[in-house]
């Protein structure tokens, strides 16, 4: 079956500017979070542990210094994007190019001109640029002098930089969001938030504080955007993942509601609706939360709400009251239980092309606004022949399954706005900072240690995805 995308969907791919850029001490720029989390398969456990200092450690290896030079080599990137058709280009903008330490009052001018590089680059080959504001790389000072975004601070900070970048980017960049995956401070802190819980300390205070100065920040922004650039759009950045019921008991059912209220929802209807849901205030209440919220600020939400949804998609879950009795999912940083009806990636994900499409129901019939896929993909192991060719089929039958998927949901009356498959050109692994979790239709050589010559080739799925942009997603 062949599917309709609308006129000018936006079809591209997505990166973040701490996972491919490198160059890290180039143009003056400052240390980010993701600039002192060591590669390995520890970095999970970091970040899900309390504790961690932010310190670089001589002995160990950081891959996002390097990334895949990206910084150097953006020419040659973005000729291979333009090759495969792309509409658009999402990115991030690294915080600490534009201000090394996070709090100076003037931005480096270095870092800007970088930037301005790139977006010239990829409008003079007819690509739009997608820019999310922040994506998991706020300045380490801030994070040590500040407590990161807890402290109230850190939203003057975040204003500054954004109204430079606005001021500088404005008649280039038609595409914005806010905080990358914002919901996911709630797995993950020291990433999204900028802090680490300390052992003794009572988690959930901190994190729905410092989420509520993100809130704030990003409403600041989204005005701020709408004052500036009246054409421009702005959305927010979520993780979705469908909680599904282990099976029919209520009691289950209930308990799916309310962890999908809490990470599916409860960022999303602030930045849509512009206020709290009852189910978080009751959840304040009775978990003893009480939030310092300034005059202002409820109004504020209000008047800064977002004008699309952007999210990212890997996955569903699946939800039981009482988990000691089932097995758990594992290498993953989602929670969750195992779903027997679903295979999974070499890193626990569960592949659920199906949950995509309730995905878009679930989060259009809500909110009935726009929503562009900004993240999906399959991390996975990829070997070269001796001829150079990398045959990846798994990717192409992942990524079509779960685009006929798309096709569904529009046909279902969904607002798509675009798709930017996640890691287009291979890049460091957030989570575990790995090369060898590759999602690129563009292989980068370059492994685990560091080795490798950063040389970049085409793999199979470079033409498939090449077809998919040409036909409008009709040739699958
Ligand atoms: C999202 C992030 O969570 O998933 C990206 O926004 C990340 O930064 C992507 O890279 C895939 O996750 P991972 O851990 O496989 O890199």
């Amino acid at each position: 079956m062949s599917y309709k995308f609308p006129e000018g969907f936006l079809w591209g791919g997505a990166t973040a500017a701490n996972q491919f850029e490198g160059g890290f001490h180039e143009g003056n720029k400052g240390l980010n979070i993701a600039d002192v989390l060591p590669g390995g398969k520890e970095r999970i456990s970091i970040l899900k542990d309390p504790g961690f200092d932010f310190e670089i450690d001589p002995e160990k290896f950081y891959p996002n210094h390097e990334g895949i030079d990206f910084y150097n080599r953006y020419k040659e990137d973005i000729a291979l994007f333009a090759e495969m058709g792309f509409k658009v280009f999402r990115t991030s903008i690294a915080w600490t190019r534009i201000f090394p330490n996070g709090d100076e009052l003037e931005p480096n001018e270095e870092g800007l001109a970088f930037y301005d590089r790139v977006f010239d680059e990829l409008l003079k080959h007819g690509i739009e640029p997608v820019v999310t504001i922040s994506h998991y790389e706020m300045p380490v000072h801030l994070v040590k002098e500040y407590g990161g975004w807890r402290n109230r601070e850190v939203v003057t900070f975040f204003e500054r930089y954004v109204k430079a970048i606005f001021n500088r980017y404005k008649d280039k960049v038609k595409y914005w969001m806010t905080f990358n995956e914002i919901n996911s401070g709630l797995m993950m802190p020291i990433m999204g938030l900028g802090f680490s819980v300390h052992k003794e300390e009572d988690k959930y205070g901190p994190t729905f504080q410092a989420f509520h100065h993100q809130f704030v920040a990003s409403a600041k922004a989204v005005k701020l955007c709408h004052e500036m650039m009246p054409e421009a759009k702005i959305g927010c950045m979520i993780i979705y993942a469908p909680v599904y019921s282990y099976d029919s008991n209520p009691e289950n059912v209930m308990h799916a509601m309310e962890e999908s209220n809490i990470f599916n929802y409860f960022c999303a209807d602030v930045h849509v609706r512009g206020e709290y849901p009852g189910y978080i205030k009751r959840y304040f209440k009775e978990n003893n939360i009480q939030l310092d919220i300034e005059d202002g600020d409820l109004e504020l939400l209000k008047e800064g709400t977002v004008d699309y949804i952007g999210f990212s998609y890997y996955m569903s879950r699946t939800e039981k009251k009482d988990k000691s009795d089932v097995e758990g999912i594992s290498g993953n940083i989602m929670e969750g239980i195992k779903n027997p009806f679903l295979e999974a990636s070499d890193w626990g994900w569960e592949i659920d092309p199906i949950g995509l499409r309730i995905s878009l129901n679930n989060l259009y019939s809500r909110y009935q606004v726009p929503l562009f896929i900004v993240e999906n993909g399959l991390g996975a192991y990829d070997k070269v022949e001796e001829d150079g060719s990398i045959n990846d089929d798994y990717r192409i039958d992942y990524l079509r399954k779960h685009i006929e998927q798309m096709g569904e949901a529009i046909e279902d009356g969904v607002e798509l706005m675009g798709y930017t498959s996640w890691g287009c050109i291979d890049l460091v692994s957030a989570s575990t900072g790995e090369m060898s979790k590759r999602y690129g239709f563009i292989y980068v050589d370059r492994n685990d240690d560091g080795s490798g010559t950063l040389e970049r080739s085409r793999k199979k799925s470079f033409y498939w995805y090449k077809d998919v942009i040409d036909s409008n997603g009709e040739k699958l």
